[in-house]
């Protein structure tokens, strides 16, 4: 039996290919053809053997073999085969999506177990999704019961903490409010701290209180039930009076206006009652890092609304499930 075509070739094309490094070298159509047949014998084989690059680069040789015979009647029958059989492609695997937090230890909440919080089934009368998500569908991590969207701790009616958890308030959070007082004190102003954190049992006595006076729904308009008060997570600040008397002051005109660059966002701004379940609170804000506050920020002001909320920018709702 002789050979049209020896596999020396092959292995030279494969000696070229390699000195290729990495490039891409195409598929199927990178073929030898290998007669190994005989115009003498009763059957002949015609092989073609492939080059490809698999998906790390390397190369897979695959021989195509046709057969051709005769029948008992004369006829010439085919029969082809293909060796080694096709390998199956390696699936590409999936780039986490840029909103997964960079933590390890952590088990997907309830809500979120890799899904969008914002498909979880929701009451006929809730928010829909549509009123308020201008972010890519969040992917919530729950930490030790706590809950985190992009690295941010997320307290709101929807989101609550543990009881147990009890933090105080954290020192970033508290520097970075002493740099803001500072340069509102150089323009003038006076800011200063009037409640930071609350743990669940005092936010607990201090939403009853409020229910006593005022009934619940009216105390849900503007007071956290126990566990839901970002107080609790020691990231919030209350500043000055902590009532309407704040609102159009000097002091809180500066703070809605520059608090984004101590790392702070006005948490419930005025008109977004509906989307973070609290009236306004021109006295409240919340510590979420610079990177996150100039993000939000921005996104603020691409959307022409100076005040994103935290529900808006992640596309989550707030109300008691
Ligand atoms: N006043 C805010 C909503 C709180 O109670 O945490
Ligand atoms: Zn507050």
């Amino acid at each position: 039996m002789k050979r049209k075509v020896i596999l020396a070739v092959l292995s030279a094309a494969v000696c070229m290919l390699s000195a290729c490094g990495k490039e891409e070298i195409g598929s199927l159509d990178d073929s030898v053809i290998v007669n190994e047949g005989s115009v003498n014998d009763s059957t002949e084989n015609i092989s073609t053997e492939n080059i490809q690059t698999d998906m790390s680069g390397g190369y897979i040789v695959t021989t195509t073999t046709t057969t051709i015979a005769t029948d008992e009647s004369g006829n010439p029958v085919e029969t082809t085969t293909v060796m080694p059989e096709a390998v199956p492609e390696t699936p590409v695997p999936e780039t986490p999506a840029e909103s997964v937090p960079s933590v390890i230890d952590y088990t997907p909440s309830t809500a979120a177990a890799g899904t969008p919080a914002s498909t979880a089934v929701l009451p006929a009368d809730a928010p829909t999704e549509s009123d308020y998500n201008y972010g890519a569908a969040p992917v919530v991590y729950d930490i030790s019961g706590i809950k985190y969207i992009d690295n941010v701790l997320i307290a709101n009616k929807s989101y609550s903490l543990p009881a147990d958890f009890c933090p105080e308030l954290d020192d970033t959070c508290l520097n970075q409010f002493y740099k803001l007082q500072n340069d509102a004190s150089a323009v003038g102003l006076n800011i200063y701290l009037s409640s930071g954190f609350r743990d669940y049992y005092t936010q607990d006595a201090i939403y009853n209180n409020y229910v006593s006076y005022d009934g619940q729904e009216m105390a849900d308009t503007y007071s956290a039930r126990a566990g839901h008060s970002e107080h609790q997570s020691g990231l919030a600040i209350d500043v000055n009076q902590i009532d309407d008397t704040f609102i159009g002051t000097p002091e809180a005109i500066w703070l809605e206006q520059h608090c984004y660059e101590y790392g702070f966002i006005l948490r419930y701004p005025q008109a977004k009652q509906d989307i973070t379940g609290y009236k306004y609170e021109s006295w409240h804000i919340r510590y979420v890092g610079t990177d996150m506050s100039y993000k939000i920020h921005a996104k603020a002001l691409e959307m022409g609304d100076p005040y994103l909320t935290l529900e808006e920018y992640f596309g989550i709702d707030s109300y008691y499930h």
